[in-house]
């Protein structure tokens, strides 16, 4: 049996799989860039197929479901047909990326149009059911045969030898036709489109998409670099997968000077329920921060648990939305519980390949996970790795040179994992004490976010480990965003003095900047205001 199929089957088919975000994030100068993120999920697991070449073993009323992807030629002329012969006694069906085809049974010609709508290079896929039509018939079902007819030239695509991705089952799931099973093998260009413009103007640019596989998962992380924005502007984007809207969001781009009062929200240790962290991430979203800092342990995926970062993407995408309805941009810090084994190694820590997830997500890290990211000439976020994918101490001179090149600018924080100056439920980190903090007082750093205890608490100014109000900086801290919270002791506060304030409860810190001032405040997922405290930024003070 021969059957021609038409060029119905080169229209274009709707988005498939399923899409986690987007999610923005600075890591460039916050004026004038921005990288949107969103991780593509093909919804077919590989175990479901196998790779084979026919004849294939059939069994009475059950079809045999094969795919493979066909790269149709690009000299072939406009009324070519393209032909599948598929095995005596058996009904075939066909479908071309999704679409279910128009067949005639036994017709040898046609006028069909294998033409100008197919991208080039781009393979389309074939998927084919063949099922026996005659109980008396082999228990096998030879491959079915694929060719181009091209005016008198025949063009063969797939012969009895091909290799076919074949469905362990008779019954897989209703993408089957649409999906390719193996990628690498069957992989079908999925054409993302990101359009943005700034809000009032007319005109929509097209920036330019990047992929990467997720971590060691069959996933995509596509992602976009947007630069030559203008600063303090509100700008809007579209995702399109094959024509059809799959995300779209608002942002804004930080000021280039310092207006009169400016807002990010910080906190880590996010995620141990996804009530948990949906709640706190509403709360971001609701104090209507510039950006949200984010000092690690976000997913809790140890480096292998792929899945929980996509509930992390989908949470931030849907929850850290500011009232007015912009996405929210993100600093990432990495904590212990990015890194397989949850490592807080601070003197022999593993390479970035532990920590597959963070380092394939984020843009930025190309050498290691300390970064700085600047805003104009007022502010700078400084993140350091405590011990998880890089020594503490091999950090030190890339610390001291970041902040002496940066000691004239007014507001300046740390952010890292493991606290150096915490309540007890662990040690403290002796070596941030020893390498990181004399350097944060000698450059008058305003505070150091600290994290991974799920607790709240906050130091006085501290120099040298002894409270100094002129002086000193202030550590607070310490992660407990979406994390069940550890008890403390009642005696905490007389056992360790530099602790000004110490709660077993979830938080977020509002940390508000106005010319002179800094303002945090401690923050529950309902809006309450459980500690504030107010100090004289490092410039008004001239330390
Ligand atoms: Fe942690």
């Amino acid at each position: 049996m021969r059957v021609t199929l038409f060029a119905i089957f080169l229209q274009p088919f709707v988005g498939l799989g399923a899409i986690f975000g987007p999610i923005c994030q600075w890591h460039q100068d916050p004026s004038t860039t921005m990288s949107v993120h969103w991780i593509e999920r093909l919804e077919e697991t590989p175990q479901k197929w196998t790779s084979e070449t026919g004849p294939f073993r059939s069994e009475p009323q059950e079809p045999v479901l094969l795919r493979r992807p066909l790269q149709i030629p690009k000299t072939v002329s406009k009324g070519a047909t393209l032909v599948i012969e598929s095995p005596k006694n058996t009904t075939i069906t066909v479908d071309i990326d999704g679409q279910r085809i128009e067949t005639i049974p036994g017709r040898k010609k046609a006028v069909s149009l294998l033409n100008n709508s197919q991208k080039p290079n781009k393979p389309i896929l074939l998927a084919v059911s063949l099922l026996k039509t005659s109980k008396t018939a082999s228990k096998t079902i030879p491959a079915p045969r694929v060719f181009i007819q091209d005016q008198e030239e025949i063009i063969v695509l797939s012969d009895a030898k091909s290799l076919w991705n074949r469905s362990l089952t008779s019954t897989p799931n209703s993408d089957w036709n649409r999906i390719p099973p193996v990628p690498g093998i069957l992989q079908i260009d999925r054409d993302f489109i990101f359009a943005y413009r700034k809000i009032g103007h007319p005109q929509w640019k097209e920036a330019r998409i990047s992929k990467r596989l997720f971590g060691p998962t069959d996933d995509w992380v596509h992602s976009v670099q947007l630069s030559k924005l203008n600063a303090d502007s509100s700008y809007e984007f579209q995702i399109l997968d094959h024509g059809v809207q799959v995300g779209q969001n608002l942002f804004k781009t930080a000021p280039l000077i310092f207006p009169n009062k400016m807002v990010f929200v910080t906190g880590g240790d996010m995620f141990h329920t996804r009530q948990m962290l949906d709640s706190m991430n509403r709360r971001a979203g609701t104090e209507n921060p510039l950006f949200a800092l984010l000092g690690g342990d976000l997913a809790y995926a140890n480096g292998s648990d792929g899945d929980r970062w996509l509930e992390w993407v989908e949470s931030w995408n849907k929850c850290a939305t500011t009232p007015y309805g912009y996405s929210i941009p993100m600093i990432p810090v990495i904590g212990n519980h990015e890194v397989k084994g949850a490592s807080y190694r601070p003197n022999d820590a593993p390479t970035n390949e532990a920590a597959p997830f963070f380092y394939s997500l984020f843009f930025g890290m190309e050498k290691g996970s300390m970064f700085t990211v600047d805003f104009g000439d007022y502010l700078s976020v400084i993140a350091l790795d405590s011990g998880h994918t890089q020594n503490i101490k091999s950090q030190t001179p890339w610390l001291r040179e970041t902040l002496h090149t940066r000691r004239s600018l007014p507001f300046k924080f740390a952010c890292y994992h493991r606290p150096a100056w915490g309540t007890g439920v662990k040690g403290d980190s002796l070596e941030i004490q020893k390498e990181w903090c004399p350097l944060f007082e000698e450059y008058h750093v305003d505070a150091a976010f600290e994290n991974d205890h799920h607790i709240y608490k906050r130091t006085y100014p501290l120099k040298g480990g002894k409270r100094d109000d002129s002086e000193g900086v202030v550590y607070l801290g310490d992660g407990a965003w979406g994390t069940r919270t550890r008890g403390l002791s009642r005696e905490v506060l007389k056992t360790r003095p530099f602790l000004a304030h110490a709660e077993s409860r979830n938080h977020l810190i509002k940390v508000s900047l106005k010319k002179g001032t800094i303002r945090y405040e401690a923050i529950t997922t309902s809006g309450e205001r459980f500690d504030v405290f107010d100090r004289t930024s490092g410039e008004e003070a001239q330390r």
